[in-house]
């Protein structure tokens, strides 16, 4: 099952970030992966800062390029934002700790390309890429079963 957004700001995509988060909390969910795809300046940050926000994070978002990781704490919960740009080996990906944080957290994934193969069946995907104009994207969601409570 998919589900196909049109973003024609990047608050909008910020918003559909928003929504994902409120429909992972509406669901008590407390371990989840979210696996974002695309190229560089599709706006996978953007769709994270929204997703930080509505859970609750109040300060800045920004790729975790040169760093990996970005731990986000919020009160009870901590929220782990890999940039996997630069992994390329299971060793690589080892070191950031990703296999002691996936079965017990939630984790929002920029660059997932790259960690493809490591991924497991229950992620929610999320797929950017450029629209018609310049402040257009496309966005695909694939992983929730029931749309329904994710009306945009
Ligand atoms: N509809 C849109 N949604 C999101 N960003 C948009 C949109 N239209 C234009 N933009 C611009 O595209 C860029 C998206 O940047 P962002 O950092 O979110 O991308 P990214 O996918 O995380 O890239 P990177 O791989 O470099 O981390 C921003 O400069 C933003 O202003
Ligand atoms: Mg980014």
């Amino acid at each position: 099952l998919k589900l196909k957004l049109i973003s024609n700001s990047p608050q909008e995509t910020e918003k559909f970030g928003e929504k994902l988060a409120e429909f992972l909390k509406k669901n008590n969910c407390r371990s989840k992966v979210i696996a974002l795809y695309g190229n560089l300046g599709m706006g996978k940050t953007a769709f994270a800062r929204g997703f930080m926000r509505d859970f609750g994070f109040k300060g800045i978002v920004n790729s975790p390029t040169f760093n990996i990781l970005h731990e986000y704490c919020i009160e009870n919960i901590v929220i782990y934002h890999f940039d996997m740009y630069r992994i390329n080996s299971l060793e690589d990906l080892e070191s950031t700790g990703f296999f002691e944080y996936i079965d017990n957290s939630i984790l929002i994934i920029e660059w997932s390309e790259n960690i493809e193969n490591f991924l497991c069946k229950d992620v929610i995907k999320v797929k950017f890429s450029l629209g018609e104009n310049i402040l257009e994207r496309n966005i695909i969601l694939e992983g929730i079963e029931n749309f329904e409570s994710f009306s945009v």
